[in-house]
């Protein structure tokens, strides 16, 4: 069988539109428009897995709240992680529209003031001193912005990334994500030097050390042997320009005390620079602006995106610190949309929503009281192997049991479908993490409701499915 026949590996960075349990849900819950709506899509765009063809249809997106074209209404704690100031905020649909008005495009050759107070922003409220920024549409393309600086500025073209990370679907940065659906089959040959290291993962350490009781990773034993293995690498493949990781992973995972400290050294010591995919954690996600300034440690390259243009637009940015502006006569990022108005003034809304409402507080707070509570479920709930997250990333690791630590993927997406017949979205991640990334806008009232739905599912799929 070649590799483009073969059936396509399931788990992923999100729940597979392809299992049973999804046919069953669609035949019990949608309604005749709806199944209508969605085999139209299907005709029309190319099947892909974890994308085409689709659950449900929606109609209304709006605050915290999704609604299908049957007229049910879910608290969206997915998102894509672009709805961190709600879906359609006013104040943001109005900048847009004013922008549309006053320019509504700057062809290549002319600069905009709106381009370069978003870029000034940028600068000012990223750590570590970003002075220079780039745009693009999408956060694949950043990525890949951000690794051509990397080589230019070091000389070097090889690259260092996670396995089971995500960084994009372009032809560059598949190569530097680490999941096989999307490095594999049709995807291959990827670039050439995309060189991968196993991530922090305490939970389920790739070194095989074990957590503790509380899921804390015991740092005297394992030494932080993945930190270790980074600086082992560099120092074998010693032409690589640069580190490429999400600070805190999406799936989620929250890196141990020490990690990126330990990794930024190993950077420095062996000249590569340290590239961080703030994609989904950036503005505020994790309860500080950006996800890295929890461990103290500042990139020599900060990619954002998705939230950026605020649920609505799609622009992602590229941040390199003094000294990274290396590019001279080459073309780093020669995008139709580098410099479009409109996507800039949502994003400098964005931030400005984002910082007027307090909404980096509020995903501190909420987070931490949600977290707080999902710890008494690892004592309560059997089947609950691992709860962990920081600020409004969360993530519930559903298991056979506590002692084998073997993932639940049946109970996952049993709680998965419930949860949605009770009003809740989320995705699964690998098969049997429930991922849970609310808007920065969620009260304590909507989190704690999330909670006793999901709770309610897992209670009850276990009852039902057992272990
Ligand atoms: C960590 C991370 N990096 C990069 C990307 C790619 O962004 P985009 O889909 O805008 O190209 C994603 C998208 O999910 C992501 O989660």
């Amino acid at each position: 069988m070649s590799a483009r026949s073969a059936p396509s590996p399931t788990q992923s960075e999100s729940d597979t539109n392809q299992t049973s349990r999804r046919s069953r849900w669609q035949a019990e819950t949608l309604n005749d428009a709806t199944r209508a709506i969605l085999d139209a899509d299907s005709r029309v765009f190319l099947k892909q897995s974890v994308s085409t063809p689709c659950l449900n249809a929606i109609a209304k997106a709006e605050g915290i709240w999704i609604e299908d074209t049957a007229g049910r209404r879910y608290m969206d704690f997915h998102g894509n992680n672009v709805h961190h100031i709600g879906y359609g905020h006013p104040r943001l649909k109005k900048a847009i529209a004013d922008q549309m008005d006053a320019l509504p495009f700057a062809p290549r050759r002319y600069a905009n003031t709106v381009s370069t107070a978003l870029a000034e922003k940028l600068t000012a409220i990223a750590p570590g001193g970003m002075r220079k920024v780039l745009f693009t549409t999408g956060g694949s393309d950043a990525i890949e912005v951000a690794v051509r600086i990397a080589r230019t500025a070091t000389g070097r073209h090889k690259t260092l990334s996670f396995w089971d990370a995500f960084h994009g679907a372009g032809t560059g940065a598949a190569a530097l994500s680490g999941e096989a659906l999307f490095r594999s089959g049709p995807a291959a040959p990827l670039v050439a030097g995309a060189t991968h290291v196993a991530p922090f993962a305490c939970y389920r350490c790739p070194y095989g050390y074990a957590v503790d009781t509380n899921g804390k990773p015991n740092l005297e034993l394992c030494k932080l042997q993945c930190a270790r293995m980074v600086d082992y690498v560099l120092s074998r493949e010693t032409d690589v320009a640069a580190v490429i990781a999400e600070p805190a992973r999406a799936v989620p995972y929250i890196p141990p005390p020490g990690y990126w400290r330990m990794v930024k050294d190993a950077c420095e010591r062996h000249g590569a620079l340290l590239i961080f995919d703030e994609i989904p954690t950036g503005l505020g996600k994790t309860g500080r602006m950006f996800a890295c300034e929890h461990d103290d440690v500042a990139p020599d390259i900060l990619v954002l995106g998705k939230a950026l243009g605020g649920g609505i637009l799609p622009i992602a940015a590229v941040l390199a610190r003094d000294g990274l502006d290396v590019g001279g006569n080459w073309a780093f990022g020669h995008y139709t949309h580098e410099k479009n108005p409109v996507t800039a003034r949502a994003a400098l809304t964005t931030i400005d929503i984002i910082e007027s409402e307090g909404l980096v507080e509020n995903a501190a707070k909420v987070g931490a009281m949600a977290l707080d509570h999902l710890h008494t479920w690892r004592t309560r709930i059997p089947c609950v192997g691992d709860v962990r997250g920081r600020g409004l990333l969360l993530g519930i690791e559903l298991v056979r049991d506590q002692t084998g630590q073997e993932p639940h993927n049946d109970l996952a997406e049993y709680v998965l479908y419930a949860a949605l017949n009770r009003g809740l979205s989320f995705k699964t991640t690998m098969g049997n993490v429930l991922t849970l990334t609310p808007p920065l806008t969620v009260t304590e009232a909507e989190m704690f409701e999330a909670l006793i739905i999901i709770e309610g599912c897992i209670r009850q799929g276990h009852r039902e499915l057992g272990t």
